[in-house]
């Protein structure tokens, strides 16, 4: 399962990336708004520099919302660098957009999905990466890691290659689960991912072998 950061934020995609477990990045609109990122060039610079961070795949996304913005504006983005992948929303107008992206072998990832429905949509249109919003999900009471398990049901029923990016992830558990369900792909904080290298069991086994260690040779 590949781990993407989903953050804007420079230092925690370094301090990511230095880890050696980073595969890529996530960013939306609003995670640029966080970071004080305004106006087209500088958006466009904020990119440039994530991409000379990391060796994988890095979403930005468009901002327009009909046919013609969202083909200008991708086609803008996926030139800045070959890692960008153009990041569109799941409408009528996105789902063509992601058709012509395809044909045109820019690599795209439809975001805002959630519904088996919507996947399916995505990933007729050749999508690379489906992106459902479990953490959204769960905020309204329902089920968003068996959004995830059903896409991957449907997606293996036809052997799409659309990868399933788990997006809008909470804390911790949610990587576990997507991982046991077989998502290609989680996008998530730091914070989350840092929470995968704690054990009190690791902490105490490593305190009691350097103390047996020091007992002898110190
Ligand atoms: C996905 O690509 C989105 O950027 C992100 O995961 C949304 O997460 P949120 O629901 O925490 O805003």
């Amino acid at each position: 399962m590949k781990f993407f950061i989903d953050t804007a934020n420079l230092s925690q995609i370094k301090e990511a990336e230095a880890l050696g477990i980073l595969d890529g990045v996530t960013t939306n609109p609003s995670l640029m708004a966080k970071e004080g990122i305004t106006g087209e060039k500088n958006i466009k610079n904020h990119y440039k520099e994530i991409c000379k961070i990391v060796t994988g795949h890095v979403s930005a996304e468009v901002i327009a919302t009909d046919y013609e913005g969202m083909i200008r504006e991708g086609k803008e983005l996926a030139a800045l660098d070959p890692l960008i992948v153009v990041k569109v929303p799941m409408t009528k107008e996105g789902i063509k957009a992601i058709k012509y992206f395809t044909k045109q072998g820019i690599k795209t990832n439809c975001t805002l999905v959630f519904s088996v429905g919507q996947a399916l949509l995505a990933a007729k249109a050749g999508a690379t990466y489906v992106s459902p919003f479990l953490g959204r999900l769960d905020d309204v009471a329902t089920d968003g890691l068996n959004l995830i398990a059903e896409i991957r049901l449907v997606y293996d029923n036809y052997n799409y290659q659309t990868q399933i990016l788990a997006a809008s992830i909470r804390h911790t558990m949610h990587i576990v689960d997507c991982a046991k369900i077989g998502a290609d792909v989680i996008t998530a904080p730091l914070s989350a991912m840092e929470g995968l290298f704690n054990h009190p069991l690791t902490d105490l086994g490593l305190k009691k072998f350097l103390e047996d260690y020091n007992k002898l040779n110190s």
